[in-house]
């Protein structure tokens, strides 16, 4: 019997998940997995092959040439696809104006989350995501749904994304996070819903230290 712990944290895009993800983790010496860098490597993928997502065949031939493999180096995402280190492109906004409709598709979604669920066999792990409560671990020790004001979260993801794209807005930002919300969570596969077994944590007005201290208080009493 497996009796590894997984840690699923789910909730809207930008509200600080992989933030709180990767603290807990190197805290507890948990691995680290972030979900959504690998729906962004797909999309990735795809926009630099002309894949034309409508067309079922296309999408699952890509699939097939997709290898997609985490570098744990100090709780940082490092992502491969095909042995090429996307971790930086795929923050981009050409990617995340596209990976959406990616994370839409439902064969997709079946192989990300088979993967998914192979990480959380055997390991102690905390995933971040969408549906990682609700569909690739529904039996998660702990659960987190977390949310944030959109407003500070358009001005969080606008100071991360500004170094890289000095021309960005912050009215574009609040658009694409706007336009991400609705999609993920209007979606038909897996939409974005909060398990009914997760706790809310609305990070609007707390540290990134307050945040651990409460994520712990609930891991910590479950390791022997
Ligand atoms: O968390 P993120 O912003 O890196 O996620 C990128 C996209 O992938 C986002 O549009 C939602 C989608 N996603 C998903 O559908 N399911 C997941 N488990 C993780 C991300």
């Amino acid at each position: 019997m497996n009796n590894n712990i997984v840690v699923a944290i789910d909730g809207y895009s930008s509200c600080g998940k992989s933030t709180l993800a990767k603290a807990l983790a190197k805290k507890l010496h948990f691995i680290y997995a972030d979900s959504g860098a690998m729906y962004r490597s797909v999309a990735l993928y795809f926009i630099r092959n002309n894949v034309d997502i409508s067309n079922h065949n296309e999408v699952v031939k890509a699939l097939k040439n997709i290898h997609l493999n985490f570098h744990s180096r100090d709780y940082q995402t490092h992502i491969t696809l095909n042995d090429e280190d996307v971790s930086a492109e795929i923050r981009q906004m050409h990617v995340a104006d596209s990976v959406s409709a990616v994370a839409a598709l439902h064969d997709v979604r079946v192989e990300m989350v088979r993967q998914q669920q192979r990480m959380g066999k055997s390991k102690n792990v905390v995933m971040d995501g969408r549906d990682i409560g609700t569909v690739v671990f529904p039996h998660a020790q702990v659960k987190l749904f977390m949310t944030a004001d959109p407003k500070i979260r358009a001005e969080r993801r606008y100071k991360e994304l500004l170094p890289t794209n000095p021309s960005i807005t912050l009215e574009e930002v609040f658009e694409s996070l706007a336009h991400r919300d609705y999609a993920d969570t209007t979606r038909k596969e897996s939409p974005l819903i909060r398990a009914e077994d997760a706790i809310i944590l609305d990070n609007t007005d707390l540290s990134p230290e307050q945040q651990l201290d409460f994520a712990l208080n609930l891991v910590k009493p479950l390791i022997i």
